[in-house]
């Protein structure tokens, strides 16, 4: 029988790889808790009509890319293409809209691309979102924040910073009647579907190496006044901070939600899936599941497996040189039982202990291998016929030195050990 493998754009984190992961989690949890942001979690699955309904059939997301299906009682769900429109639901859900909320989520999402390098069908994100807040200086925020995150990775310089403002609900909805008419004007409107006649700023995107575009009214152009004052307020903070960044005004973010600032986080090492974190402010997507509220929201979301990407390219993470402390082992049948005994005492001793034991009796060469595999700092070996049966051997793999030593001298010799080399 063929061996089953995994679905297609869907795939496994093997222990090599899920080391690296932990590390940039690591980075990234320890900044947002920094920050004031709190964890919220939700399901992986939701009511399809959630999706349809608040983020809108016409999306291009929501009509070709969810997974759905029926479930026993033949009600439609879909496994998350996207943590936002969850989030939304959750804090309506459960009564948190009222207050100002920092939130963030982290967990797999699932959106029916075609796969290729750093597009997947089940990926990573982070997500980051703040409710209640109108100023600017939230959104210059969120994006100093994901900017410390890359400080922290060793990323900053391989990421370009690209801004825009979508302006307000009634500057959309005039800026789009212009497009349709330039894009009808130059014929650029031949095969296209109605999906795209509902968000005709997504033919920018899609134009934007024709060179006629370059004569394509621009959204800055039709900013009202205060849309006009936030996207300069943030252009000036990000200068005063010394922070580079390109003014992209064919930047529309591939969700229909947002409104003025959006921003999205490049590199150039890609292609086409270029974008490691993307967001901006969705102020009327709270609105959109009929709950008579109004609340400013603003968030982004940073793709994983795109960064683990580029940390792998630069080699960003120190490698850790040690992964465990002890590899404790046996090279004599009759004493499992004092193998098991020595381990737990060492682990009640030193809470932080990262011990692995062996009980199957190797030889000293390969269990000596085995440490070096494991990345241990000190190899200790019980049971060898050199040894008097008070007597253990010890290998401190850190500076190559061998010694034997008395069992009860163990843990202070350990102790010295790891303390010097912590
Ligand atoms: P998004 O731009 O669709 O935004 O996704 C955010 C990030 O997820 C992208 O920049 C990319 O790094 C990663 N990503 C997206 N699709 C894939 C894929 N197929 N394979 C691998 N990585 C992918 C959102 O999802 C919004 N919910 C972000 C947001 C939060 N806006 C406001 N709050």
């Amino acid at each position: 029988m063929k061996i089953i493998n995994s679905v297609k754009g869907m795939h496994d984190l093997l222990p090599k790889d899920s080391i690296i992961w932990q590390q940039v989690e690591y980075v990234i949890k320890d900044t947002l808790l920094k920050y004031g942001y709190k964890e919220i979690r939700f399901p992986i699955v939701e009511k399809t009509k959630l999706f349809n309904q608040t983020i809108g059939h016409s999306n291009l997301i929501v009509n070709k890319e969810m997974y759905s299906f029926y479930d026993r009682n033949g009600c439609s769900l879909s496994l998350r293409p996207e943590g936002t429109t969850s989030c939304v639901r959750a804090i309506i859900e459960n009564g948190l809209l009222y207050n100002k909320q920092r939130l963030w989520y982290y967990g797999p999402m699932f959106r029916y691309e075609r796969p290729q390098m750093g597009r997947l069908r089940q990926f990573h994100q982070v997500g980051i979102e703040v409710f209640g807040y109108t100023d600017i200086y939230i959104d210059i925020e969120l994006i100093l924040l994901t900017f410390r995150i890359w400080k922290l990775l060793g990323l900053s310089k391989y990421l370009s910073l690209e801004i825009n403002s979508l302006g307000c609900l009634n500057t959309r909805k005039l800026y789009c009647k212009e497009l349709i008419t330039f894009f009808k004007k130059n014929k650029l409107l031949n095969n296209i579907n109605n999906n795209i006649i509902n968000n005709p700023m997504r033919l920018l995107e899609k134009y934007k190496t024709l060179s006629i575009l370059k004569k394509a009214p621009l959204i800055t152009s039709y900013l009202d006044s205060s849309s006009y004052d936030r996207f300069l307020i943030l252009q000036q903070s990000l200068n005063n901070m010394n922070i580079p960044y390109n003014i992209n005004p064919y930047l529309v973010r591939g969700l229909d939600y947002y409104n003025d600032t959006v921003f999205e986080w490049t590199t150039n090492i890609l292609g086409s899936q270029n974008a490691i974190c993307g967001g901006g402010r969705y102020d009327l997507l709270v609105n959109n599941f009929n709950c008579n509220h109004s609340i400013p929201a603003i968030g982004c979301a940073i793709g994983v497996e795109r960064l683990i990407i580029l940390i792998n390219k630069y080699n960003l993470l120190l490698k850790n040189k040690f992964l465990i402390d002890v590899f404790l082992v046996n090279v004599d049948n009759n004493l499992k039982n004092s193998i098991i005994n020595l381990s737990e005492y060492l682990r009640d001793s030193i809470p932080s202990l990262k011990l692995v034991v062996d009980f199957y009796c190797n030889k000293i060469s390969k269990y000596r291998k085995q440490a070096y595999q494991l990345k241990a700092k000190v190899l200790v070996i019980m049971g060898d016929n050199t040894l008097l049966s008070n007597q253990l051997i010890l290998e401190n793999l850190i500076i190559n030195e061998k010694e034997i030593i008395e069992k009860s001298y163990i843990l202070s010799k350990l102790l010295s050990i790891l303390s010097n080399n912590n």
